[in-house]
């Protein structure tokens, strides 16, 4: 193949839209589209956070909309849609990086737990997915699993349910959308997050634990899902759709 026609593992030109982009994994990945020359608009539900990574896309030259969004409310998500569409561009790459975790053994775990897991980690994937692909002739939709959809975690059964969701969600959705929108996700191992909390600060047993298991031998920082989500959103990952890609430093349960 000549240099002339190497697919360019680059967004420069297009419009994204991260959803959960205003903190950790989204928030880096939002930031790195925008460094990368794409025009950028990173949400959550928080109206302060939103103008905050605004200004930040700004600083980095992309052109942004300021608009709050549930992924628990359609509604929004179609405002979400249309805002971008009105004030920056037709959409041509989803990111959905909203996420929580209910922490409690299943015979703890509250019915609220466990919908609160499932209504924003996998109907809310869903849902953008749908609102989304409406309204894209063509493009790319990136969906933020975990390495948790297929490994056992204790306390988390609603996450690793959600998750586990996540990946046929996103499998399924990509042979519905195809051969224009391409849908694969990414399965994050243990990120230095807040949603991650103080359990991976230096020092800690737990974190201690994770580092033996991680060939790598220590845990991810956010940029480190940079380069995975830049190549899935670009046309250099033209044929590759319904895959879940693990970016966890070889993280292994099993090792001692
Ligand atoms: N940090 C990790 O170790 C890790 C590992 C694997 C997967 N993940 C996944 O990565 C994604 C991002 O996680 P993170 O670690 O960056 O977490 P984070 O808590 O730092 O960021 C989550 C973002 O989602 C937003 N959000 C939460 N609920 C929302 C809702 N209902 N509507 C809209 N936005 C909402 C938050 O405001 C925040 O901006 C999540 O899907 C998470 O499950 C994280």
């Amino acid at each position: 193949m000549s240099t002339d026609s190497m697919p360019s593992v680059s967004v420069e030109g297009k419009t994204a839209v991260v959803i959960g982009g205003t903190r950790g994994i989204g928030r880096a990945i939002a930031l790195g589209f925008a460094e990368d020359g794409a025009d950028v608009v990173a949400t959550s539900r928080s109206a302060d956070a939103v103008e905050r990574v605004a200004e930040e896309l700004r600083e980095r030259g992309a052109a942004t909309a300021e608009v709050t969004c549930d992924v628990t409310d359609a509604d929004s998500l179609e405002t979400l849609r249309d805002t971008t569409i009105e004030e920056v561009g037709d959409v041509d790459i989803l990111v959905n990086s909203a996420g929580t975790v209910a922490q409690s053994p299943i015979t703890e775990m509250t019915d609220e737990e466990w919908q609160q897991d499932i209504e924003v980690d996998l109907t809310g994937v869903f849902t953008a997915c749908r609102v989304f692909a409406r309204e894209m002739d063509a493009g790319s939709i990136i969906n933020i699993s975990s390495m948790s959809a297929d490994q056992a975690r204790e306390a988390r059964a609603a996450y690793c349910a959600a998750k586990s969701g996540v990946n046929g969600l996103t499998r399924a959705a990509a042979a519905d959308l195809a051969p224009d929108i391409r849908v694969n996700a990414i399965a994050p191992g243990f990120v230095k997050t807040e949603m991650a909390g103080p359990k991976l600060d230096d020092g800690s047993e737990f974190r201690e634990t994770v580092d033996e298991r991680t060939p790598m031998g220590r845990v991810a920082t956010p940029d480190e899902m940079v380069g995975t989500a830049l190549y899935l959103a670009s046309d250099a990952a033209s044929f590759t759709t319904g895959e879940v890609i693990t970016v966890d430093g070889g993280y292994d349960d099993s090792a001692q």
